[in-house]
């Protein structure tokens, strides 16, 4: 099934996902998890896709998570969509790249930490605001934020939680190259590209010896924030943080 945001292709052995709801800047609702996530695991079982390459539309990544459906429905637990979503990017077993052009707000930032090859546009927005909502970090960013970028940076972009500036991400290893907006989409197709032509057995072993040491202490990580961001929603803080982004859009 593909879901009417969430639109996907093959070119070549590069499955191609493509978050599209531009007119709100690709925020994903609770349905837009559950696409992606089917995406993921249909990406996993098809012997033709040797890469997933995830991109953004209309100039965004994505905002984040839609902050209507954190009011409306918010997460309840593990099974809820974002949780089964980020708990199959943790397990995706074929290689992920990811194109990174405008806002890469929230989620649209942490799952790049599960990404193996992140490429992003000079104009690239990456921002973890989760404290300025009244929230905590999430999708694992708690322990994979301080072991790639390091302690420093890592208090910095969750605590302050002010945009990241592409080329000290890039020097924090968040990403691994920065680009010209109008040459994002094909050197990301470049790269997707070279990682399909390795032989697809070797490069999907390389990927899990490079993650099954650390794929436990993810998942424990992904429990304890997931456990105290659905307490966060429900605290005074978010609920004012939350009203007060769209009282300003009004
Ligand atoms: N959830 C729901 N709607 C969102 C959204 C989100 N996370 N992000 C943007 N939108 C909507 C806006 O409400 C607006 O809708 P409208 O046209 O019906 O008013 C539309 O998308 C365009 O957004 P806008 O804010 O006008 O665009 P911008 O270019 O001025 O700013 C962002 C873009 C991404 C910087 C800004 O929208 C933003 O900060 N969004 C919230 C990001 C966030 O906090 N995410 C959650 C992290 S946990």
């Amino acid at each position: 099934m593909v879901h009417e945001h969430i639109l996907a292709r093959n070119e070549g052995a590069v499955r191609v996902v493509t978050i599209a709801r531009p007119d709100k800047k690709n925020a994903f609702t609770n349905a837009m998890y559950a696409a992606l996530t089917e995406q993921l695991v249909l990406a996993d079982g098809d012997p033709s896709v040797r890469v997933v390459l995830l991109e953004g539309s209309g100039g965004c990544f994505t905002a984040g998570n839609d902050l209507r459906d954190f009011m409306a429905s918010p997460p309840t637990g593990e099974a809820s969509p974002v949780f089964r979503f980020l708990l199959q990017l943790v397990d995706l077993a074929k290689p992920l790249v990811v194109a990174v052009d405008g806002a890469a707000i929230g989620i649209g930032t942490t799952l790049l930490l599960h990404a193996d090859y992140v490429v992003v546009s000079r104009e690239a927005r990456l921002q973890m605001p989760f404290v300025s909502l009244g929230l905590c970090p999430e999708g694992a960013s708690s322990v994979l934020l301080p072991r790639v970028a390091g302690q420093a940076r890592a208090s910095e972009w969750l605590m302050l939680a002010e945009p990241i500036d592409v080329e000290r991400a890039r020097e924090a290893g968040l990403v691994n190259a920065v680009v010209p907006k109008e040459e994002l989409a094909a050197f990301a197709m470049a790269r997707a590209t070279a990682l399909a032509a390795r032989p697809a057995g070797s490069v999907q072993l390389a990927k899990k010896l490079l993650r099954d040491p650390h794929r436990a202490e993810i998942k424990a990580a992904l429990s304890r924030e997931g456990a105290c961001f659905i307490e966060r929603l429900g605290s005074r803080e978010a609920a004012e943080a939350l009203q007060a982004f769209f009282v300003r859009k009004r």
